[in-house]
């Protein structure tokens, strides 16, 4: 399975990162573009190493790369996420901008109709993002904002973060045991 995962500068980098540890134990062959605002935040508020993160996937892009493969309508894979996604490079999908390699990329998923799931992180969200978030639904996204749930009685910001990625392991058909789902009480 060949999956793309963005890395954008959101806060929330930890989601992006737990999730390239998941398709790594899912031998998922990765394709990694990390923003430059990503790498920021990824250094204030995380404690990775860029080139540790790296090595979780297979191929890693520059943002500027625009002529990589993944700029391309006709690069194959099996889906793209979006973790986290900050407001401006999910304005830049609902506007068709493709200014980097991140919303290149995006908008080729859409355009060709694959599976795009966006991980949006703000709070509270003005009008023209709510508006945005409804476009990319419309253009074939899969919204999936970074709310856990609570209701599995999470023990720490680890499952809080595992929930999130277990949604996006579910988008993408991949198997996995991140969190107990609801069976009824
Ligand atoms: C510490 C920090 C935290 C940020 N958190 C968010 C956030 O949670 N959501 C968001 O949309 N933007 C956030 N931003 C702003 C984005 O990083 C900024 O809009 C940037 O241009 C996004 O670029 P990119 O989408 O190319 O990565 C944050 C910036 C900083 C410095």
């Amino acid at each position: 399975m060949r999956i793309i995962v963005a890395i954008t500068g959101a806060s929330g980098i930890a989601y992006g990162v737990r999730l390239l540890e998941e398709l790594r134990r899912a031998e998922a062959e990765v394709h990694l573009v990390v923003s430059e605002a990503a790498k920021k935040i990824m250094a204030y508020e995380t404690d990775y190493e860029l080139a540790e993160v790296r090595k979780l996937s297979r191929e890693t892009y520059r943002e500027d790369d625009i002529a990589a493969a993944l700029a391309s309508g006709s690069f194959q894979y099996d889906g793209a996420v979006i973790v986290p996604c900050s407001l401006k490079t999910l304005a830049a999908l609902a506007r068709g901008y493709a200014d980097n390699l991140i919303t290149r990329m995006g908008l080729c998923a859409l355009k060709e109709g694959r599976r795009l799931v966006v991980v949006p992180r703000e709070t509270p969200l003005d009008l023209a993002s709510l508006r945005n978030l409804v476009a990319v639904r419309e253009n074939g996204a899969v919204v999936l904002p970074a709310m856990p749930g609570f209701y599995h009685h999470p023990r720490g910001i680890n499952e809080l973060v595992e929930y999130v990625v277990g949604k996006i392991l579910d988008q993408l058909g991949i198997p996995h045991q991140l969190f107990e789902r609801w069976s009824g009480k």
